[in-house]
């Protein structure tokens, strides 16, 4: 899509700041997953924490692939959107009693990550089939905060507890026909995936009963240099270690990505409000902040910034801030652009993973609205912008 013109034909009518999808990049990669992963006995989940919009939801059901949800709510969310049950598979972490009692309700697939998870299975839904969520020990990540695997980490159950957890179910008339074990999100290197992957198979043959093994997401996007992501050799190493280790050809080999499919999909468009410039530090202030788009402030996370309304050849250094209270709202330090005034139009990149979806109501602002240009490159909204009586919806003003 060419941001710039479709922005600006826009002409002011979508008020600033709000997030623009383009639906054939997002095709794009979920064709490149389903072509490289949805061969023989590979399956693919899309994890939907990294963007829940219906719209995007639809396009993954149309390819057929399956939904990684992190909670009830997520769940729903898939099945309003016409997701069968079987489809889905239910992988929470600290699960209460009444959220396993929906799942099992639901006819979802469970991914069980704790031994007390498994004791109320047993006492309550005996007879039941599950998968268990595995802390291999090998954990990987952009951040140390997206590490869902090693001694650190407070994910899944422990290699140690496996023969616990296959007692408990057997006892206990539960059926386990997976096992499940993510490494963390965002590496870009496939080095930590493959270990993961020849770990859990090894492990794999601990289980007489199993239907699928699935070795998690966190396909790395290179959101400064925009190197690809290797899928192929991901997959071709999977295949061959599953061959190697004799793994059966009924055993699903399933993955989960989330970023991979949606990163490089949206840009979020925001205007400029202040100017500030000094002699030791220039500051262009937007009409966003954390609040619509966490990942810089969360994880110092580099995403591309680009000033779509200037022609100007001056290249100036600036820090691009957002609007909130405090002082860590910041996208980016010291990042050339050229010469920027009020009212110019600023995009920052790639924010399609993890940024709608971790948006907040900080400061009691609202969120902003999301729009879609489709393949034939007709504009849509495909979440409207929140208003102030959404913020002031749950107040009880008695
Ligand atoms: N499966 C499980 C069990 C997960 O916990 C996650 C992500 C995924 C799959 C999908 O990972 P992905 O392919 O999207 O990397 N907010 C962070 C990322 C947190 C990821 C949490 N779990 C960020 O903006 O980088």
């Amino acid at each position: 899509m060419d941001i710039k013109n479709i922005v600006c034909s826009l002409n002011d009518k979508v008020r600033t700041p709000f997030y623009l999808y383009d639906e054939k990049v997002i095709l794009e990669n979920i064709n490149r997953l389903n072509d490289v992963f949805c061969k023989k006995n590979f399956g693919v989940l899309y994890a939907m924490k990294a963007n829940s919009n219906p719209y995007i939801l639809k396009l993954v059901k149309n390819a057929e692939m399956g939904i990684d949800a992190c909670s009830v709510e997520e769940v729903k969310i898939a099945l309003i959107c016409g997701f069968s049950p079987e489809s889905i598979y239910y992988n929470a972490d600290c699960l209460n009693s009444d959220e396993i009692d929906f799942a099992v309700e639901r006819n979802v697939n469970l991914v069980i990550g704790s031994l007390d998870a498994l004791y109320y299975l047993v006492k309550k839904h005996s007879g039941h089939e599950l998968s268990l969520r595995l802390n291999s020990g090998i954990g990987a990540g952009h951040s140390s905060k997206v590490i869902t695997n090693g001694e650190l980490s407070k994910f899944g159950i422990n290699f140690s507890d496996i023969p616990e957890a296959i007692r408990l179910c057997k006892n206990g008339g539960l059926k386990i026909v997976g096992i499940h074990s993510h490494t963390g999100s965002g590496e870009m290197g496939i080095a930590s995936y493959v270990e993961n992957a020849n770990v859990m198979l090894d492990i794999s043959l601990q289980f007489d009963s199993l239907r699928f093994i699935n070795f998690g997401g966190g396909f790395g996007y290179d959101y400064k240099d925009h190197q690809e992501y290797d899928i192929d050799s991901l997959s071709e190493n999977i295949r061959q270690l599953s061959s190697a280790r004799g793994a059966k050809d009924n055993i699903r080999l399933i993955v989960e990505p989330g970023r991979y499919l949606v990163a490089n999909t949206a840009i979020l468009v925001s205007k400029v409000c202040s100017v500030k410039e000094s002699s030791s530090r220039n500051f262009l202030g937007l009409d966003t902040g954390h609040n619509h788009f966490p990942r810089c402030f969360y994880y110092d996370a580099w995403h591309d910034i680009e000033n779509i309304s200037t022609l100007s050849n001056e290249m100036i250094s600036y820090d691009i801030t957002g609007y909130l209270c405090q002082s860590g709202d910041i996208f980016a330090r010291q990042r050339l652009l050229p010469k920027t005034k009020v009212g110019d139009l600023i995009c920052i990149k790639d924010v399609g993973a993890y940024g709608y979806s971790m948006s907040s109501n900080f400061n009691s602002r609202v969120r902003p609205g999301e729009y879609l240009v489709d393949t034939e490159d007709n504009f849509s909204m495909i979440r409207r912008p929140e208003c102030f009586e959404d913020i002031i919806s749950t107040f009880n003003l008695d």
